[in-house]
Parts: structure tokens; C-alpha cells; sequence
């Protein structure tokens, strides 16, 4: 039907004759000339309709937005000083010999050119919402990074094996998406949350280097980058340890960057600990292109009469830390309680701050509602510790550690951005020696942080039992521009430790055996050391591709409440179908 495509014509087609297809861009009807913008997934071609062809002319003139066309005709250079330099075809365009009109369009119901579309409306069109130019670019992109790592990883031994969407509930901590059985009645099977089990099943299985970019289902509140549904690259090898497997997935990192977006990034990556990033970031992900750091300052505070600071200072699980802002001084009252408000988001209570009017006259060179609660000393070694300046600014959080660490950790963020102190670049990190468990909410269970199959740093199980609280474990995280890319760690691969693991989970020994017992009784015949890592595909490429939301690098994403605008799923199924499922629903109040 065609013989190229419009966005790849240039001076080297000139005075050859050429057949494209696409849809009507726009037109423009310019003194008897019809001048039609052609668009297709390469690009935008104008296209002349000359008055000379009557019969052309008039079927020119029916043309209208999103028509599809195909057209025969001459490419030629455009007359002097119309060239357009925004077109990557702006030096040329194509005469049109012959028009046909494969088909017509309704007026669409957003032009695309549009930035302002509701959201759920490009949703709703989303056909009409992939054909811009930027959409286009954002799945080859997708295409381009997917095909990278599939290469790489076959390079690297790596085997594509696909595992099992039917399945049984997976533990990565979201609530599962149920699908039920018929010929089980009464019985659910569960959709990944991700392939973790099966992967470990694989390495028990003799596969040695496994990798799959696996679809995964969970079922939890949705923000920018978090869908219901969503694609790991997982990766999991045999007989490796975490320098090995974390320094095999940073050179594949590199290699795409390179392959795909033409960037070297440095390497190797800068490694640091989870607790450091929790102090100096506020943050197990720190975005490290802003330079504004939290400092603690509890042991400043211990003995002062201001309660606000003085309670956390003393307590073991509270945090007083200063956040300091280079050229703050200049905030107004009105940001100053935007920021107040920002962070009581993050549950803090308050957002204590010194202006720092001229650090030379001491105290008296300060400003600040706190300053009276402050002995001369505590302010003079706030000020050393910070290293604040004339001009600058600092905020306080003082609260349990994980409060303010939240919410100064936020605050650092929308600082930053609001001041232009983020930094181009692709800063990205390894977050390690991660704790093994951390209390739930009410402080009466431990839960794994990352999950129950991750190896503790330790093969000693009683070390285990001893300080749950301070045992770290062998986890690692890729963070890039305070994304968590992907996660993973070297795995338990011991009977015993899987099991008193499980225990100090709180997973009592027979509900480890009706959840768990394939691994378990697996573990027995022969396990390998193994570990692994997945990254979020569809973060790695909203970054890549400078996106806000992982919903613009997917092509039929879902909304906020996880539905489709496109199909309307979820929806009603018929009584039949619910029967067959052996499925009741309750009636509704009235009729009961
Ligand atoms: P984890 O739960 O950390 O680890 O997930 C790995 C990566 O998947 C991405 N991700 C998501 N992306 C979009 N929407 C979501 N709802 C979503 N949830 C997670 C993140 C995250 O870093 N089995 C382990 C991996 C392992 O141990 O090998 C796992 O799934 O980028
Ligand atoms: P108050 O004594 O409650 O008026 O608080 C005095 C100052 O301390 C105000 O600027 C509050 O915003 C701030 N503040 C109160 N609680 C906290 C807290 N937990 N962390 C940081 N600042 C706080």
C-alpha cells in the first residue's frame, strides 16, 4: 500500500515518486492550495492538493481531521522560505498525484495537538490518545528498552521461562486479585503478585539463570506509579551472591542507557545503607540529584524546655532532625505554612523553623517563633551542625523517627522542586543492608520488610531469634532519581531457616504448610544458593522516557480506581456465569 513512510522522507526522496499512508494531522486550505499535514508512527509529512486536478481538489476539500488517506504522488523541496525547521520533513513535501480516502473520521472527540485533555478521556479514546506523536515515541520506546534487556539477559545465560497466572496467593504484602474456580467450587485462585515462588522453584529445578518480563497483579491503592496491574523484568540466578547479582543488573543498566537513550551513565553505583539513606534522606529511595540533606540533632535537644523537641530527643524510637535551606530566608509566611500543611500529610504535627537573618550576631541574628524555648548553646550548635548560612533557612521535625522521616524525607523532595535545585542527570543507587523485619502498626508482630523468602545476614537461625529487631538482611534496591526501580535479594535456601523464619513471621507451623508446603518440602531435595531482583519495567521506562505517570508508558492503562474507561471492565456478569461459579451474590437491601 505504501512504498515509505511520511516521517522518514527527505531531500535524498526529492523528484521520486512515492506512496504514503496516515491520518489528516490538520489542513489547510491557503489560496486555492490545499496543504494536508499526513501523520503516521514516523512522523508528519505535508502534503500539497493543487487546485490544477479538479476532481482531486474537490476531494481534498472534503478532508477533515483524523481522515485516513493513502497518497500517490511527487516529493519536492519547498519553495524558498517555507520551509519548516519544527518538522523533521520541513524541508520537503509531497505533491499529490492521486488521493484515496481509506476512510473518514468524526470530528474526534479531543484534537490531539491538545496538552488540556481530561484524563479519563484520553482513557476512554485511547486509540485516538496513542496516535500523538509523543505516545508513539513512548511504546517504541518500550519496545526498544524491553528488546535491549531481552537480549542482554539471552546473552547472559539467562533463560525465558514463563510461570503461572493461576495460581495461589503470593506474599508481596498487596491484597490479591481472586479468580474463581469451577470446577472447584467454592475454591479461588489467586493472580500473581509476582512470579517469586516459581522463580525459586526454578533454580531448584536446574534452570540456573531465569529472567521473564512476567505481567503482576495487586490489588492496592494507585498513585502516579503504581497500576493494578503491571510488568516485572524478574530475574533469578543460581550460585551467586549479591556483589555478583547486583553487579551483573548495574552493567545491564549502563548497556541500556547507553543502547537506548545514548547516555553513559557512571559506574559502578554508589552503594549505600538503608539506615544512612534513612538519615541523611529521610528515605529508603533519596533522590540524589537534590543536595539538601536532614542532619539529627537529637542529642542537641535532650535537655531543653521545649517539649516539641525534648520528648523525641529523648526517647529511642523519636528523631529530631533540621532540614536546611540554602536561600530560604527569603520564604514568606504564606510558604512557610504551605509547608506546614505539606508535611502534616506526612503526619507531623508542626514544622518548626530559624530564619537565618545574619548567623554573625548570634541568636540575635535569627527569627523564629522556637527561639525562646532554645538555650544559646543548643541554637549555636543547631547552626555549627547545619553549617547554615546567612540567608539560608531550617526546618525541624521532631516526632518517632519514622514520622519525621516521612515527612521531613517529603519535604526535602517539594523543597527541592519548588526551588529549582534539582539537578539533571540519572543519579542512580544501590540501597542495601536492609533491617530483616520491622514491627506492624500496633507494634505486636514482626513483618518482613521485603519478603519472607529473603535470606537474613546470618546462617545462624538462634542469631535470628536473638535480635529480630537488628538483624539486617542480604536485600538490595536499584533507586534512580528517587524511584525504587526494582528490588531483590539473595534468598533463604535452608529448610530450617525458611521455617524459623516463617516463625518469627508469626506463620504458625501448619498455616507454613498449607501456604507454603511445596517450598518447604522443596527446600529438601537439593536447593541451590540463589537470589534475585525485579524491576518495575513500566517505572524504568516512564523515567526513560521522561513521563510523570506509568500510565503514559502502558497502552491500556487503568484509572485511580482501577477500571478500564476503554472496555468498562470490571463489569456485571450474567446470573448463569455466577452460577456456574457457583457464586452467589448478596441481594440488594430491598429485595431481601
Ligand atoms: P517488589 O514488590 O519490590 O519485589 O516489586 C519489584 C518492583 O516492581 C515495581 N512495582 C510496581 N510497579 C508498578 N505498579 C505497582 N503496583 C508496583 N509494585 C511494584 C517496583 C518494584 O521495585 N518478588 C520481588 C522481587 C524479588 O525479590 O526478586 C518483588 O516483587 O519498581
Ligand atoms: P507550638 O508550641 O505548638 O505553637 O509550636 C511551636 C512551633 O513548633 C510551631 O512553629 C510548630 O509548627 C512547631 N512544631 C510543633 N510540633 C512540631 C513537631 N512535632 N515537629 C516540628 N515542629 C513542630
Amino acid at each position: 500500500m505504501r512504498t515509505h513512510y511520511c516521517g522518514e522522507l527527505n531531500q535524498q526522496h526529492i523528484d521520486q515518486h512515492v506512496t504514503v499512508c496516515g491520518w489528516v494531522n490538520r489542513r489547510r486550505d491557503h489560496g486555492g492550495v490545499i496543504f494536508v499535514d499526513l501523520r503516521d508512527k514516523k512522523g508528519l509529512l505535508q502534503v500539497v492538493f493543487d487546485p490544477d486536478d479538479a476532481a482531486m481538489f474537490a476531494q481534498a476539500e472534503t478532508l477533515r481531521n483524523e481522515f485516513v488517506l493513502r497518497v500517490d504522488g511527487k516529493l519536492r523541496i519547498r519553495p524558498e522560505g517555507t520551509s519548516n525547521p519544527e518538522m523533521a520533513t520541513g524541508e520537503v513535501e509531497l505533491l499529490a498525484h492521486k488521493l484515496e480516502i481509506l476512510n473518514a473520521s468524526e470530528t474526534p472527540p479531543f484534537q490531539l495537538d491538545d496538552d488540556d485533555v481530561h484524563d479519563d478521556n484520553r482513557l476512554k479514546y485511547r486509540y485516538i490518545d496513542l496516535r500523538k506523536p509523543e505516545m508513539q515515541y513512548r511504546m517504541q520506546l518500550r519496545a526498544r528498552v524491553t528488546h535491549f534487556l531481552r537480549s542482554w539477559l539471552e546473552g547472559h545465560e539467562f533463560l525465558d521461562i514463563e510461570t503461572p497466572m493461576l495460581t495461589r496467593a503470593t506474599p508481596e504484602g498487596a491484597r490479591d486479585y481472586l479468580v474463581p474456580s469451577r470446577t472447584h467450587p467454592g475454591t479461588f485462585f489467586a493472580l500473581p503478585q509476582s512470579p517469586q515462588l516459581f522463580k525459586q522453584l526454578l533454580m531448584m529445578s536446574g534452570m540456573d539463570r531465569y529472567y521473564q518480563i512476567v505481567r503482576c497483579f495487586r490489588d492496592e491503592d494507585l498513585r502516579a506509579d503504581r497500576q493494578p496491574e503491571f510488568t516485572q523484568l524478574d530475574i533469578e540466578t543460581s550460585f551467586m551472591d549479591e556483589a555478583g547479582i547486583t553487579g551483573m543488573m548495574e552493567e545491564m543498566m549502563r548497556g541500556l542507557f547507553a543502547e537506548v537513550l545514548s547516555v553513559d551513565v557512571d559506574g559502578p553505583f554508589p552503594r549505600m545503607t538503608w539506615a544512612e539513606a534513612m538519615d541523611r534522606y529521610g528515605s529508603d529511595k533519596p533522590d540524589l540529584r537534590i543536595a539538601l540533606e536532614l542532619q539529627t540533632i537529637s542529642d542537641l535537644l535532650e535537655d531543653v524546655e521545649f517539649k516539641v523537641f525534648s520528648g523525641p530527643a529523648r526517647d529511642t524510637e523519636g528523631r529530631v532532625a533540621a532540614l536546611r535551606v540554602p536561600g530560604g530566608n527569603s520564604l514568606t509566611r504564606k510558604e512557610i505554612d504551605d509547608y506546614t500543611d505539606y508535611v502534616g500529610r506526612y503526619g507531623a504535627r508542626g514544622l518548626a523553623y530559624v530564619k537565618c537573618n545574619d548567623v554573625s550576631q548570634g541568636r540575635d541574628g535569627l527569627q523564629s517563633p522556637i527561639l525562646k524555648f532554645l538555650p544559646d548553646d543548643a541554637v549555636e550548635a543547631i547552626i555549627e551542625r547545619t553549617g547554615a548560612e546567612t540567608g539560608d533557612l531550617i526546618f525541624f521535625g521532631a516526632d518517632k523517627a519514622s514520622v519525621v522521616n516521612e515527612s521531613l524525607g517529603a519535604l526535602r523532595l517539594k523543597v527541592g522542586q519548588d526551588r529549582g535545585l534539582v539537578e539533571a542527570g540519572w543519579r542512580f543507587l544501590w540501597v542495601i543492608d536492609f533491617p530483616m523485619f520491622e514491627r506492624d502498626a500496633d507494634g505486636s508482630r514482626w513483618n518482613a520488610l521485603h519478603h519472607p523468602f529473603t535470606a537474613p545476614a546470618t546462617d545462624n537461625p538462634d542469631q535470628l531469634d536473638a535480635d529480630p529487631g537488628g538483624m539486617l538482611s542480604r536485600a538490595y534496591d536499584m533507586v534512580l532519581n528517587g524511584t525504587e526501580l526494582g528490588g531483590g535479594s539473595v534468598r533463604i535456601h535452608s529448610m530450617e531457616m525458611q521455617q524459623r523464619v516463617f516463625k518469627l513471621l508469626g506463620i504458625g507451623e501448619q498455616e507454613a504448610e498449607d501456604k507454603f508446603g511445596f517450598l518447604l518440602t522443596a527446600l529438601k531435595y537439593g536447593c541451590p544458593p540463589h537470589g534475585g531482583i525485579a524491576f518495575g519495567l513500566d517505572r524504568l521506562v516512564m523515567l526513560m522516557a521522561a513521563a510523570t505517570s506509568i500510565r503514559d508508558v502502558m497502552a491500556f492503562p487503568k484509572t485511580q480506581t482501577a477500571s478500564c474507561l476503554l472496555t468498562e471492565a470490571p463489569a456485571a456478569v450474567s446470573e448463569r456465569q455466577l452460577r456456574e461459579l457457583s457464586i452467589r451474590l448478596r441481594k440488594p437491601q430491598a429485595e431481601s
